[in-house]
């Protein structure tokens, strides 16, 4: 209803109504209760004003029914706020099982997207419509924002981590993808396009693009090219842990802890293994810091997602081990 009012983005997911309903309630309450207030203190300003030099003001001495009221009032305006905050809130937080996967990584200055069909993006995101989406997003560099005003979605790309949110656009049309985040010399120009498109016309976008194969073939290729076969092998008689059907699924650690194996936890055993060493191994995994890229990451994460093998688990025997092939040893803590 806005989008002829320039200041006011437009509205392209589900989501981005439910925010725009809440801030109008709350901009509705504040607005009400402003000239409430302002009104009342004209109005009592001339009502009680001095009529004579000598005139004293009569003492009051309080009431409990306007007290009650006026704590009660403002008590369940602010709960109505919380409760539809909060469950605003919650909707934005959780993706829906069926969310397609995009991967982001910001580097000063350009966002750049994978999908998980392989295609590969620059400041552009090609979409369908009524597809819920979910980013898992990483910096190269420093801190960068995704922004996408039409979805009313904002989150942080934070270096060292991944961050993620997800949205569904219900509507075709091109829109904004600005950087929120004050990033360097050219910030002003990480901004790109988020495309949605009907289902049909992505189908054709998607069979134009790459021929370099799905994510995961990249990710197998790259975790043959760093060698990391040779200890993740598939029959559990490496020196780490068997990867398949571990994602999604929780893992005992050597500290007798649980994780649940996520892109995170991914992430950070390629890049600080003896962070958190699978219960029944040795801290041996050497740090692949500075030699893989957030890209590669990404792409070693979607191929051991897609290692879905059923029956298969992570505590298979450590077993016997492998002499080692590669020279670099890593450090032991
Ligand atoms: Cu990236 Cu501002």
């Amino acid at each position: 209803m806005f989008s002829s009012f320039p200041l006011f983005p437009e509205a392209a997911s589900k989501v981005a109504r439910q925010v725009d309903h809440l801030y109008f309630f709350l901009i509705a309450v504040t607005v009400f209760f402003s000239l409430l207030i302002g009104c009342l203190v004209i109005f009592f300003a001339i009502k009680y004003r001095r009529r004579s030099e000598v005139e004293l003001p009569e003492p009051i001495t309080g009431s409990i029914k306007l007290e009650t009221l006026w704590t009660a009032v403002p008590l369940v305006l602010v709960m109505v706020m919380f409760v539809w905050g909060a469950s605003v809130y919650f909707t934005i937080s959780r993706p829906p099982d069926d969310a397609m996967q995009i991967y982001v990584v910001g580097k000063q200055w350009m966002w750049k997207l994978q999908h998980p069909g392989g295609q590969r993006e620059i400041n552009e995101l090609h979409l369908a419509l009524n597809r819920a989406v979910k980013l898992t997003m990483a910096s190269e560099d420093v801190i960068h924002s995704f922004y996408v005003p039409a979805f009313r979605v904002k989150a942080d790309v934070v270096p060292g981590r991944y961050t993620s949110t997800w949205f569904k656009p219900d509507k075709v049309g091109t829109y904004h993808l600005f950087c929120a985040e004050y990033c360097g010399t050219k910030h002003s120009g990480m901004i790109g396009q988020v495309i949605v498109m009907e289902p049909a016309q992505y189908q054709i976008w998607l069979s134009g693009g790459s021929s370099e194969g799905p994510l995961s073939a990249r990710g197998e290729k790259l975790f043959q090219s760093l060698a990391c076969n040779t200890c993740h092998r598939a029959d559990g008689k490496g020196r780490g842990p068997v990867l398949a059907g571990i994602f999604g699924k929780p893992v005992s650690l050597q500290t007798g802890q649980k994780v649940i194996v996520d892109e995170a936890y991914i992430r950070e055993s390629i890049l600080n293994p003896t962070a958190k060493v699978v219960e029944g191994y040795q801290p041996v995994m050497p740090t692949f810091q500075g030699l893989i890229s957030e890209e590669g990451l990404m792409q070693i994460i979607a191929y051991i997602q897609s290692l879905g093998l059923p029956g298969a688990t992570i505590n298979a025997q450590p077993g016997d081990s492998q002499p080692v092939t590669s020279e670099r040893q890593g450090p032991r803590k």
